[in-house]
C-alpha cells in the first residue's frame, strides 16, 4: 500500500468547554484549557492519502492541486481564528484535538482531487498531544464478492 503524506500548519485559539457543564465542572474537566478567553496553539495537520500511482506523473495526487484545495477549504478558515467563535463548520463542537481531527477529515474527505483518497488525518496540537482519525470503520466486516 502506498501512502502520500502532506503537512500543513496553522495557528489558532480555542477554549475547551461543554455548555452542559457548570463552571466548576468545566474547570475540573478541562482545567486551564477552559480559560474563559481561550489560549493558542500552533497546529500541525498531516493528511494521509492513498490511491493509484499515476504512471505518467509518478504521483498519487498532484500536490499543487491538493495544496490549493486544502488552503482554500480549510487553512484559510482556521488560521489566526478562534475555533469556538470564528469558524462556521466548527460551531457547537468542543474543539479538542480529537474533535478537530474528525471535523477536518469530514470536511476534506469529499474534496480530494483525482483518484486519491483521504485515508486519515493527524492533528498535532502541542508537543505531547495529537489526535489521528481514519474515518468510520465499517460496521460489518467487508466480504469479497466471489460470484
Ligand atoms: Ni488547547
Amino acid at each position: 500500500v502506498l501512502y502520500l503524506k502532506r503537512r500543513y500548519g496553522f495557528s489558532a485559539a480555542h477554549r475547551l468547554f461543554n455548555a452542559s457543564f457548570d463552571d466548576a465542572k468545566n474547570w475540573k474537566v478541562f482545567e486551564k484549557c477552559n480559560n474563559p478567553n481561550g489560549h493558542g496553539h500552533n497546529y500541525e495537520l498531516e493528511l494521509i492519502l492513498s490511491g493509484p500511482l499515476d504512471a505518467d506523473s509518478g504521483m498519487v495526487v498532484n500536490i499543487l492541486d491538493l495544496d490549493q484545495i486544502v488552503e482554500e477549504q480549510l487553512i484559510e478558515h482556521v488560521d489566526h481564528k478562534h475555533l469556538n467563535l470564528d469558524v462556521p463548520f466548527l460551531q457547537g463542537i468542543n474543539p479538542t484535538a480529537e474533535n478537530l481531527a474528525i471535523a477536518f477529515y469530514e470536511r476534506l474527505h469529499p474534496l480530494i482531487p483525482g483518484k486519491a483518497v483521504l485515508v486519515g488525518v493527524r492533528l498535532q496540537e502541542s508537543k505531547n498531544n495529537l489526535a489521528e482519525y481514519y474515518g468510520q470503520a465499517p460496521a460489518v466486516p467487508l466480504v469479497l464478492q466471489t460470484s
